[in-house]
């Protein structure tokens, strides 16, 4: 599953990092950031070159693309798997043998292509860190505390209406290796394959009101304020329960220029 790769590939980021560079203060990874942001406006995806964020410098292409035949490359792209998805798959509190420790929350949405029309049948992976910002993963070893009951991952197949909903626990902040006390804002990461597979989409949902948007230089990588509203999912009281979850709403626009903002395949944390 592609979640597994994926969740690889956060951590793998931190061996290209230059070990002094983990150094730079947060003071001056903001100034970065802020000097960046007066020089830009109205850019709704990332750079690929975002010195702020040190492994965006390692990581984008240097080279210019290829046209490839579309066929050979769905050989090499990543499929649903060998079994069915099944509705207990979008539950990530029911997976261990007792309740996860956190907030119990229900992220309700719809992915819609460009025109507002609802992507039907659309697998939606998710994956995320537990109520302590930690991930089941041995390159995350910081020093939180796992959560026997909850793996962190999940996924479901859209709706006719293109809707699609989970149940898992609010994800913490977690401290990463791109600075001297850098820490990223709580975040579900999503990830859509589109109406093929070459049009593979892998964002991050965050939460209202984070007081680390201001200093995370993935979030800030978009210049564009309302490019990132539409990371930022909806506090919905309709979507909260009685006495069992709060929830948040958000829907995913594949393409057009509303379209979510999509990191490159390599990247995420
Ligand atoms: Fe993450």
């Amino acid at each position: 599953m592609s979640q597994d790769t994926s969740v690889e590939e956060t951590f793998n980021n931190s061996h290209v990092l230059d070990p002094a560079a983990t150094q730079d203060s947060q003071e001056s990874i903001t100034q970065q950031i802020n000097d960046i942001a007066a020089t830009t406006s109205g850019e709704t995806q990332p750079r690929l070159n975002y010195p702020p964020y040190k492994s965006s410098v390692f990581r984008h292409p240097t080279k210019n693309m290829h046209h490839t035949d579309p066929e050979t490359i769905e050989l090499w792209s990543p499929a649903f798997g060998h079994r069915d998805v099944h509705t207990l798959e979008s539950d990530l509190t029911i997976q261990g043998n007792g309740e996860p420790i956190g907030e119990r929350i229900k992220v309700r949405g719809r992915v819609l292509d460009g025109d507002g029309r609802p992507v039907r049948g659309q697998l939606v992976e998710i994956w995320q860190a537990n109520a302590a910002g930690r991930y089941v993963h041995k390159r995350d070893q910081h020093p939180a505390p796992l959560d026997p009951n909850f793996a962190g991952v999940g996924r479901t197949i859209t709706g006719d209406d293109g809707s699609y909903e989970f149940t898992t626990i609010k994800p913490a902040p977690y401290p990463w290796k791109n600075h001297h006390n850098a820490w990223r804002p709580a975040h579900i990461h999503f990830s859509l394959f589109g109406t093929d597979f070459t049009q593979r989409m892998i964002t991050q949902m965050y939460f209202p009101g984070d007081p680390l948007f201001a200093l995370d230089p993935i979030y800030q990588g978009i210049t564009d304020q309302k490019a990132r509203d539409r990371l930022v999912g909806t506090y919905d009281h309709s979507v909260t329960s009685h006495e069992w979850n709060t929830g948040y709403t958000f829907d995913i626009v594949l393409t057009g220029s509303n379209r979510t903002w999509m990191e490159d395949e390599e990247g995420d944390h």
